[in-house]
Parts: C-alpha cells; sequence; structure tokens
C-alpha cells in the first residue's frame, strides 16, 4: 500500500498528529476495558520471578527505555540497567539467571540492538521486545513480542512510534508491578484509567500546534539550544535535543535540570533558549529553581507546563506552551507532543528537509 501525506506537509507531521489515533490503537491490545487491567501476550515465563530488567536501544528508542526505567523502578520496584546498544556488550555486563533483557526498537533491525539481544540470549536471558514491525528480526527472536501498532514511521525521525513505545511500557511497567504484588487491583485500574486519558490529552496538546509554529522564530536563529527536566521528563528532554538537531542541525543538549550548575550554565546568555519541561508537581519548585538560575544569566526560557506551573513560573519566560494537567505517569507521553512540534516548527522555519534530514538513516544496519 502507497503511504501517502494527505493534507500534510511532511510525513513527520502526520505522524505527529497521528498519536492520539495509533496509541490508543496500541493500548487497546494491552488494556482490558471490562475489569479495568493490563493484559500482556502469553508467555512461557513467569514473570513475577525476575530479577533485573536490562533495556538496550539506541536513539529515541533508547529515550523510550530510559523513561521506562522510572516506571519499572517506581512502580514495579524491579532494578534496570540501561544501556545504548553500541556500548553494551563491550563493558561485559552481569547478566545473571533470571533475568528479563528488553530490548526497544521502532524496526527491530538496529545492527547494535540485534546484536545486543544475540548477546543476551546466550547469556541466557529472556527476551522481551517492544518493536513496531511484527516481522522483523527482533520480533522473531523474542520470547516476550510486545507490539507497538504506530503503522508505518516514514519520517526519519521517530515521533509516534516513541509514544507508542511508552504506552506499551507502561502497561508493561503496570503489568510487572501487578504479578509482583506491588500494586493492587484498584491502582492496576488507576493506571489503565490514566492511559486511557493519554489519546485525548494528545488531542489538548496538539492544539498548540498554531502557537507552537508561531514560536519557531524564537529558536531558529540560535546556535544552542538546551532543554531542561528532572525525573522521567529529563530523558524527554534529551529526546528533545536529539529532534531539534537530527531535523533542524541546531545544537542541542539535553540536561537533567539539577546538573546544569555543573557546566551547561556556563553557556547560558542571551543567545542560548533554554526549553524547560516542567509539569507541576513535587518536583517543580526544584526546576523552577533551576530556571531562575538561567534567567538571572539573561537565558531565554520557554516554559512546558501546565495551567498551575505557568501560573507559578511563566512570568520572565520568552514563551509558555500549556499542556493539560496530567498525571505525572502519562506526563512523558503528553509532553513529547509539544517537543516534537517544536522541532518540526523550527526545522520548517530553516527549511531544512524534514523528513530526510541529511546524514541520517531511518533505520541504521551497520554497528
Ligand atoms: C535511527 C533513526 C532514529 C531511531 C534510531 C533507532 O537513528 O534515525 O529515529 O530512533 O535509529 O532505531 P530503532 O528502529 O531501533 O528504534
Amino acid at each position: 500500500i502507497a503511504i501517502e501525506k494527505g493534507n500534510y506537509r511532511h510525513f513527520m507531521q502526520k505522524e505527529i498528529f497521528e498519536q492520539p489515533t495509533v496509541v490508543a490503537q496500541t493500548l487497546r491490545s494491552y488494556l482490558r476495558q471490562v475489569d479495568q487491567s493490563v493484559a500482556l501476550p502469553q508467555i512461557d515465563f513467569d514473570l513475577s520471578t525476575i530479577k533485573r530488567i536490562t533495556i538496550v536501544a539506541c536513539g529515541t528508542s533508547y529515550y523510550a527505555g530510559m523513561i521506562a526505567k522510572y516506571w519499572l523502578e517506581t512502580f514495579a520496584r524491579l532494578p534496570v540497567d540501561i544501556d545504548v546498544a553500541s556500548e553494551f556488550r563491550y563493558r561485559d555486563p552481569v547478566l545473571e539467571p533470571g533475568g528479563l533483557a528488553l530490548f526497544i526498537s521502532q524496526s527491530g533491525e538496529t545492527a547494535d540492538t540485534l546484536a545486543a539481544l544475540r548477546h543476551c540470549r546466550a547469556a541466557g536471558q529472556t527476551i522481551a521486545v517492544v518493536v513496531n514491525v511484527p516481522t522483523s528480526s527482533m520480533a522473531r527472536e523474542a520470547d516476550l513480542l510486545l507490539p507497538t501498532h504506530a503503522g508505518p514511521e516514514i519520517g526519519v525521525a521517530s515521533t509516534k512510534a516513541f509514544t507508542c513505545q511508552l504506552a506499551v511500557l507502561a502497561a508493561l511497567a503496570a503489568h510487572l508491578a501487578v504479578k509482583r504484588g506491588r500494586m493492587d487491583r484498584a491502582e492496576e485500574a488507576e493506571v489503565v484509567q490514566h492511559l486511557l486519558e493519554v489519546p485525548a490529552c494528545f488531542n489538548a496538546a496538539l492544539a498548540h500546534d498554531d502557537e507552537i509554529a508561531a514560536m519557531a522564530h524564537l529558536i531558529a536563529p540560535a546556535r544552542d539550544v538546551l532543554y531542561l527536566g528532572r525525573g522521567p521528563d529529563y530523558p524527554l528532554a534529551l529526546e528533545g535535543a536529539l529532534k531539534l538537531k537530527e531535523i533542524s542541525y541546531i545544537h542541542a543538549e539535553g540536561y537533567a535540570s539539577g546538573e546544569m550548575k555543573h557546566g551547561p550554565i556556563a553557556l547560558i546568555d542571551e543567545a542560548v533558549p533554554v526549553i524547560v519541561l516542567a509539569p507541576s508537581g513535587p518536583l517543580f519548585e526544584k526546576t523552577v529553581s533551576n530556571m531562575q538560575e538561567v534567567r538571572a544569566r539573561g537565558g531565554k526560557v520557554v516554559l512546558i507546563s501546565d495551567a498551575a506551573g505557568i501560573a507559578e513560573a511563566g512570568d520572565g519566560c520568552i514563551a509558555t506552551i500549556e499542556m493539560p494537567q496530567v498525571h505525572p505517569l502519562i506526563a512523558p507521553l503528553i509532553y513529547a507532543v509539544p517537543v516534537q512540534l517544536l522541532a518540526y516548527h523550527v526545522a520548517c522555519a530553516k527549511g531544512t528537509d524534514v523528513d530526510q534530514p541529511r546524514n541520517l538513516a531511518k533505520s541504521v544496519t551497520v554497528e
């Protein structure tokens, strides 16, 4: 079947806007509405006996894994190790019996990730994969196949595959939490409820498209851009920086908000826009104080937060983007949208080739 752009200018744009549909589609195969529970495909292995999870992936899929680490540790109280695939084998990782190795990949063919999978297989790990291509090598070699139903992703910079990965990983974390006796049925139902709210919250986030397009001129002239976040929004800061680099060729770095003092603050001046990802909640005050440090040095802050966060800390920012008030579990999915749109519109403002950025490939099949 021919995949068309329809009314969109670019595949990336189309794929960003498909997220409410494809994430809902993905969630449908993991959430049981009847009893508000999470259901995974059958597996010949008792998931409650896992002692440790090793996550391996590349690029955007790696950042999905970093976010999943927060969920798996918080909800399931499972220790998680995570590595980029190109480093994993070479550090001679300790893989004890009873371990689960989890690979995340849109294509299911990325050479380094596939090599890491085979390494873990040889080391006796149970292999789980989150992939978007069900016929891929990784899908075929898995014990536990957790598909994302994002549909074909054409834009080189991953968008909808990322949020579908997050949806599956959140469901997996809840499932393991239940299996390990760390979450009761009522809490599981609550998680299911929050996940079911994701598509509507995506629509609310996508409604800011025009506004974000209008702010692209604030970022497009920059030579460097910094993204800051805390907790699960830290990997999202990394993902934001990656998206901007990939398609607009602006140098960008993602940093844990609290780590900014240990280096990147030296870069801050009026020419460096700082994108702060900060839903209101327990980590908000700390991030706000990091933001003030940026402002005190003339840094231009774009704050992405909810109404409460913007009311409290929006003054003095060069721009704010208001997200719906969401549960912390789903915040990384929802906040991914403005991060993607910002990179997209900045790239359009710069006139780069959004779908086929220079030097990049959709699927990297060499190590
Ligand atoms: C390439 C793509 C990225 C992707 C990464 C991992 O670098 O340009 O968008 O995140 O590969 O790909 P995978 O298919 O394993 O998720």
